[in-house]
């Protein structure tokens, strides 16, 4: 939700029109985040001694943010090199006040943008704060809750002029009085050629391009008045002190960004920045601080493991189509170097190196608890039963967003499993903190490496899918799937009793990249069958046991996708109402492969033709029966069969393709739908 990025050059001439691109592109790699209004600021002026900062916004995506850019053109000084510039950005998806370029970001504290502010998250406190800030002369434009964190900056920065405040300093100050969760950066003419950034429940990561030596004269050779960055640390500790008298590294170049998939085309050298770290650039390098003792500390630079064409779409049309095509390919990467094959090639027994160290806690815990929000939500629900089966605990369900709300009763012998994709849902991020506070061993299933969630559980297994840039999550679903059935495989390789049980799905894992794969040729049947269904009002989804979690899924695609109404049913709750809305006209898409629920699918089938309800069947390949029990009028769609609790991985794969298809055929927005945002950030 909302997506924030900089680009700072020291030492690296560069023409405005290019920090302008840059920080567009870096935008754009972040729409995915929230895309119903864009901006950006950067330093204008003849010539580099007569600066001020310009900000550009507008309402829609980033295209019409560039628009607007080259409309303005006239004022702009795109020509112009710049020796040494901070450039910030932002894309949002509106919280407070509707998208509108007063309401979008960087905010500012006055007409002459003495402090510019972009922001990820939520000031819960704006309210007091604007009150205050409205009693000392201060007058709001927008309906935001950010526009506070501007004002209240120059309302600090002019009560501590004279003590000479460093930007981190202030920036500091303003921190301490925001409540709520964000990731922020500050631009300031105060302080030219720096910046600050500060992190707290909101994703931020410093990119740092190669380091080559420069003398810092060249940074502020440009008319920048030299920083007093460092100045008035009266509390910082001794060593702090010696490192920043000791010569800095000289990075030339500097990132920030809510995700790495914004800087991954400029470096690959990131460092994830923790809550309460407040970030320091100037003079061609950075230091990290800590809010609570303004201490500096180090953090690890990682390298990123991602490349350019993960994230780009290449020969897709669309990010969710090329997702779900990877399927078979990720979900390798899900089971790569975990499944452990004997000298015959066949799989013996699962390895999650994460999960070493707690196999034997978590089998003495008094249960399992699976927690996630919406996809991720629903992938817990398809590995419930078999985690139920094989490590014998009782395993219950939660959504992250209940938590809270009902204050659920979590123990210290309770093993907590949050499932996420991005790693930083705001929902399960804190119904994890509430599992945490109350002793409870706290697992992660994520995708996101360095994400929020994959730092603060106790251990964890990366579903290693690949950046999912689509809005709709598919791939990821797939393989938290399989994460979750090797984590069952891996907490239950100890029992005698189930070693066949487990050998088959070991085995079967094995297949499922072909399974996947030949689900996928069910393209073009899907595209036919979202010609027929393209203008209907509504869909039903009908499903059990270990694929009542696709039917919620199949559902929830549609849903947000192709933004036609449909549900997920559990197919035993279907005579206890919804069997009222069946008749001639509503499409119901049931599906009835070949596991334990089978019969009683078949029976309703037959319930349910006996009503002249219209069918869609997900079959088996191999079985003939069902379709007859259906009738001739009925659409079959035939899966490849792999083990019972695998089957649902394979059948999601043609209710992807038919909400891809939907949504193309109804002419919604593929990757970004209305309203929606990839990483929910808050609550
Ligand atoms: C649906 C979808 C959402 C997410 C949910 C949780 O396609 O993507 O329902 O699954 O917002 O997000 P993560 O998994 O990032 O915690």
């Amino acid at each position: 939700m909302c997506g924030i990025f900089a680009y700072v050059n020291y030492g690296v001439p560069t023409q405005q029109k290019a920090i302008v691109d840059k920080l567009l592109n870096g935008l754009r790699r972040l729409e995915y985040r929230g895309y119903d209004s864009a901006g950006i600021a950067v330093d204008n002026g003849p010539t580099v001694d007569q600066l001020s900062p310009v900000v550009l916004k507008e309402t829609g995506k980033i295209d019409e943010l560039q628009k607007h850019i080259e409309g303005r053109a006239a004022e702009l000084h795109g020509d112009l090199y710049f020796e040494n510039h901070c450039g910030i950005g932002h894309t949002r998806w509106a919280t407070h006040g509707p998208p509108a370029p007063k309401n979008s970001h960087p905010h500012t504290s006055d007409v002459a943008n003495e402090f510019l502010v972009v922001h990820n998250g939520i000031i819960t406190n704006h309210g007091a704060l604007k009150a205050m800030l409205e009693k000392k002369g201060y007058a709001f434009e927008s309906d935001t809750d950010t526009e506070v964190i501007p004002k209240l900056t120059k309302f600090l920065f002019d009560k501590f002029a004279p003590r000479r405040i460093t930007f981190r300093q202030l920036v500091m100050e303003v921190v301490r009085q925001l409540h709520g969760a964000f990731a922020l950066i500050f631009k300031s003419t105060h302080y030219p050629g720096e910046l600050v950034a500060a992190k707290r429940g909101s994703p931020l990561l410093l990119g740092i391009v190669e380091e080559k030596k420069t003398s810092v004269s060249v940074v502020t050779s440009e008319g920048y008045r030299t920083s007093n960055a460092g100045d008035n640390d009266a509390d910082e500790a001794p060593d702090a002190k010696r490192r920043k008298n000791a010569p800095r590294k000289q990075h030339l170049e500097f990132y920030f960004a809510s995700d790495a998939s914004a800087m991954v085309e400029h470096t690959k050298r990131v460092l994830h920045l923790e809550d309460d770290d407040v970030a320091h650039l100037h003079d061609g390098g950075y230091g990290i601080y800590r809010m609570e003792r303004s201490a500096e500390v180090e953090r690890t630079v990682e390298t990123l493991k991602m490349e350019l064409e993960n994230i780009m779409k290449g020969e897709f049309e669309h990010f969710m189509k090329k997702e779900i095509h990877e399927q078979p390919e990720s979900v390798v990467q899900t089971m790569m170097g975990r499944v452990v094959k004997d000298m015959e090639g066949a799989a013996s027994r699962v390895f999650l190196g994460g999960m070493i160290n707690f196999v034997s806690t978590i089998r003495r815990s008094r249960r399992i608890v699976l927690c996630g929000c919406g996809t991720s939500y629903n992938s817990a629900i398809a590995v419930r039963q078999l985690m139920e089966e094989l490590t014998e605990l009782p395993v219950t369900l939660e959504l992250a967003s209940d938590v809270l709300d009902r204050r659920c009763p979590f123990f210290r012998d309770d093993t907590c499993v949050f499932i996420s994709q991005s790693g930083e849902t705001a929902d399960t991020l804190k119904a994890m903190q509430y599992a945490k506070d109350r002793g409870a061993l706290c697992v992660g299933i994520v995708n996101t490496v360095g994400s929020a969630i994959s730092r603060s559980t106790d251990c964890g297994v990366h579903i290693n899918a690949g950046a999912e840039i689509g809005v709709a999550s598919t791939k990821a679903y797939t393989c938290q799937i399989v994460a979750m059935v090797l984590l069952s495989l891996s907490l239950s390789e100890d029992s005698m009793s189930l070693h066949s049980r487990r050998k088959r799905i070991m085995s079967s894992l094995l297949e499922l990249p072909n399974a996947i794969r030949k689900a996928l040729l069910l393209d073009a049947q899907m595209r036919e069958l979202a010609k027929e269904l393209k203008d209907e009002n509504s869909l039903l989804l009908l499903g059990r046991g270990y694929n009542y979690a696709t039917a919620l899924e199949g559902a929830l695609k549609v849903k947000e996708v192709a933004l036609l109404h449909s549900e997920g049913i559990l197919a035993g709750e279907m005579k206890h109402g919804p069997l009222a809305l069946v008749d001639e006209v509503l499409p119901l898409i049931i599906v009835a492969t070949m596991d334990d629920s089978y019969k009683k699918q078949e029976s309703a089938v037959q319930q349910l033709r006996a009503r002249g309800g219209r069918l869609i069947l997900i079959v088996s390949e191999e079985d003939d029966e069902i379709a007859k029990t259906a009738g001739d009028k009925a659409t079959i769609v035939r899966v490849p069969t792999v083990e019972d609790c695998l089957q649902s991985v394979v059948n999601i794969v043609p209710l992807q393709l038919l909400s891809y298809h939907l949504t193309v055929l109804r002419g919604h927005n593929v990757d970004q739908p209305r309203n929606l945002a990839k990483s929910v950030t808050v609550e």
